[in-house]
């Protein structure tokens, strides 16, 4: 826009060069068409070339301010040289010799700074493997072993992954589920706390997570004995299902309900992990100490990493019960280790100064535009809700899809979450001014959008 990038590096400002997409973009997106899978979900054409810090350049000199993060995984930026230097350091000692099998010191090192900063007391074991749905899986199948019994609860709007098991778990676009079936058996589905849109219609700063009675009252009752459930599984914040923070008390109850029964309290912390909210694990806002923490995304800025970490005393699997060849690869280990460094030196802190700043910024915007219906978040978690009217709260979908859209082609990367929501979720690196940036950028493409649906 303003600012231009000096030869050799990226700049600080987003700098739009060409139409989008350039003509460099076109011809690979054209290409991939023919050969690579019509699944994935490609919102807008952005085919990145290199990156740093929180900005983003297209193969055709186009510079972006990601606010999407390789959905919420570039934690420390886009190649922090500290992050690059424990993988090539890595890389040149050895690249694999499977943890599963054999040892490897960045592996244990690993698990042990992960238990240090877990939210479980008492020690913690972890389990590697290599994505959020294994690590989900990994919850679900220790959660089986361990209890001796095969059901689990999950929650509506929940993402925990697409392989089979965590798939059953999730519960977030029908679409996701759509000719995959049938599902894992025993898995049920209670309302979570989406305040914004109470399932049970109360209002929050009276509420004592009243939605949760659903589960009690109708499944524990009609559906499933609360003594044949091995875990419940949920996000601390939705993610997926629209970057939607659930209150204090309704964690609190559900550790209270689970302790009760015998339940595993299983927090899915892959997106809202590593810092994201302002805390190390968004959970921890709440007190409330889960059996089982999934951890993948950030956790090491960009390497595939997933972990399952878990009580130590509940991890008492034996030999050969699960494992995963590549799971806690010595070059993600060395990744993690140094990521969770940074964060602990500084960008934990800084996800909760900026996330506020953000947050502050985006709710100015509610006055100018009718649009926004809600702003909400923890951290550099930050959704907001788009609606086409704020009495009936009737979702802007196609609006969401638009602003997403319009902010991209002024050097905006953003996603959408949920129907109608779009997601803030850029690398914790981010400073005050790039966040002012992106308020900006996303104060003109509301107003854009407004303008051409105005009747
Ligand atoms: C909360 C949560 N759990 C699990 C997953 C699955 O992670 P992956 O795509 O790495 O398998 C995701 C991915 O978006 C997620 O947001």
């Amino acid at each position: 826009m303003t600012t231009h990038s000096t030869p050799g590096s990226i700049g600080n400002a987003p700098v739009i060069r060409t139409a989008l997409p350039g003509p460099r973009a076109k011809a690979i997106i054209e290409r991939g068409q023919a050969v690579v899978s019509p699944s994935y979900t490609r919102g807008y054409p952005l085919v990145m070339a290199r990156g740093s810090g929180a900005m983003v350049e297209d193969v055709d000199g186009n510079v972006f301010l990601d606010c999407a993060a390789g959905i919420a995984v570039n934690s420390t930026g886009h190649s922090h040289p500290d992050v690059v230097r424990a993988i090539t350091g890595q890389a040149e000692k050895f690249l694999h010799m499977s943890g599963t099998d054999f040892y490897y010191e960045p592996q244990v090192q690993l698990a042990e700074e992960l238990a240090k900063v877990v939210p479980i007391r008492g020690g913690v074991r972890a389990f590697f493997g290599n994505s959020g749905t294994e690590a989900v899986e990994a919850c679900l199948k220790l959660s089986r072993y361990t209890t001796g019994r095969t059901n689990v609860i999950a929650f509506l709007g929940g993402f925990h992954g697409r392989s089979m098991g965590s798939l059953s778990l999730t519960a977030s676009k029908a679409l996701q589920r759509r000719g995959f079936g049938p599902m894992l058996p025993g898995v049920y589905h209670a309302p979570y706390a989406d305040c914004y849109r109470c399932p049970v219609g109360l209002n929050p700063e009276s509420c004592q997570a009243e939605c949760l009675r659903y589960l009690e009252d109708q499944i524990f009752v009609h559906l499933v004995s609360p003594d044949e459930v091995a875990a419940i599984i949920v996000e601390p914040i939705q993610g997926e299902g629209g970057y939607i923070v659930a209150p204090d008390q309704f964690l609190q109850r559900l550790r209270q309900l689970t302790s009760a029964h015998g339940i595993l309290l299983v927090a899915d912390e892959v997106q809202s992990g590593m810092g994201r909210s302002g805390r190390m694990f968004a959970i921890e806002y709440s007190g409330v100490e889960p059996d089982m923490v999934a951890i993948a995304k950030g956790v090491a800025s960009g390497m595939p990493l997933g972990v399952a970490a878990a009580r130590s005393g509940l991890m008492a699997w034996p030999p050969g019960a699960h494992a995963s060849t590549f799971g806690g690869n010595p070059v993600s280990c060395a990744a993690a280790l140094a990521t969770l460094k940074l964060l602990k030196e500084r960008l934990v802190a800084n996800a909760a100064d900026v996330g506020a700043h953000l947050m502050d910024g985006l709710k100015g915007l509610m006055a100018k535009h009718r649009l926004i219906g809600d702003v909400r978040g923890r951290g550099l978690m930050v959704g907001v809700e788009l609606v086409r009217d704020r009495t009936t709260k009737e979702r802007a979908i196609e609006e969401r899809d638009a602003v997403v859209n319009e902010a991209f082609s002024r050097g905006l990367l953003l996603l959408g979450a949920g129907k109608n929501a779009i997601r803030f979720s850029p690398p914790l690196v981010i400073t005050r001014d790039q966040a002012d940036v992106a308020v900006q950028i996303v104060d003109e493409s509301l107003s854009v959008v407004e303008r051409s649906r105005r009747p």
